[in-house]
């Protein structure tokens, strides 16, 4: 049950189907995507975005600078954004981004339901690019991305954030990993061989001995890790020395 519940949250294809290339920014394909997207349907829904967005927001509310921009990478739908920055600081700005150029009709389509200025337009967005459309950042939160993708982007996503973020800015990462190696749950197992099944270089990565060392050498420090529902984890990192 679980597995489908995490896998219906893929609205998107993976970037890892698209070759080894690894795009530039390009300004145009953000305006691409609205223009062939508006007027064609409505924005997507992710429901697993309904089950998570609380114990995710309560986090947030602890964690985040009161004022200043968050860069949300892999905003899928946008629906956490939607939801979430009306309930966060009047002088925090959400700024959704994607992979997927689809994505933006998405985040912007939930953005603009939301009614809330707070959230800037999408922009498109690969962790793995050396440079990436936002040069500056106060907080950084990737959600449900790293398994799903290759290794690659998870690597792309400290170093960029570190391009990015000042020294002790927060970068939170949500959800399933192993620990000390050891899936948390049966259901975590299996969702880990569906991935692989889908894609050999995806799959629940391990916190203490893949992702932490990664963060690491990046240029952050594990700072907290918060224990979620379902069986996931809302890691905090925080930037050191920049
Ligand atoms: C499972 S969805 C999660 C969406 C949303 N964060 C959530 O939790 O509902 C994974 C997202 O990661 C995005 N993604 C995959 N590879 C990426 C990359 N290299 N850079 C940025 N986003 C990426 C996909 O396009 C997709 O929207």
């Amino acid at each position: 049950m679980l597995v489908r519940e995490r896998l219906s949250i893929l609205p998107l294809r993976s970037p890892s189907t698209r070759g080894p290339s690894i795009r530039q920014p390009d300004k145009a394909t953000a305006a691409d995507a609205r223009a062939k997207g508006a007027a064609a349907r409505l924005p997507r829904h992710a429901a697993a975005t309904e089950r998570n967005r609380d114990p995710i927001l309560a986090v947030l509310q602890q964690v985040l600078p009161t004022r200043g921009l968050l860069l949300e990478i892999s905003s899928g739908t946008g629906e956490h954004a939607a939801y979430m920055t009306p309930r966060l600081s009047s002088d925090l700005l959400w700024q959704p981004s994607d992979v997927a150029p689809e994505a933006i009709v998405d985040i912007d389509g939930h953005a603009r339901e939301s009614g809330c200025a707070r959230i800037n337009p999408a922009v498109v967005l690969d962790v793995r690019w050396p440079s990436w459309p936002v040069d500056s950042a106060d907080a950084l939160l990737c959600c449900n991305m790293i398994h799903i993708a290759p290794w690659t982007a998870a690597a792309g996503l400290f170093v960029g954030g570190a391009r990015i973020l000042r020294q002790g800015a927060p970068l939170l990462l949500y959800g399933p990993f192993r620990r000390r190696g050891v899936h948390t749950a049966p259901s975590n197992a299996a969702f880990d061989q569906s991935l692989k099944a889908r894609d050999a270089s995806s799959g629940v990565r391990c916190l203490d001995t893949e992702v932490e060392p990664l963060a690491e050498s990046a240029g952050f420090r594990l700072d907290r890790v918060f224990e979620m529902p379902a069986n996931n984890f809302l890691v905090l990192f925080r930037r050191i020395g920049a």
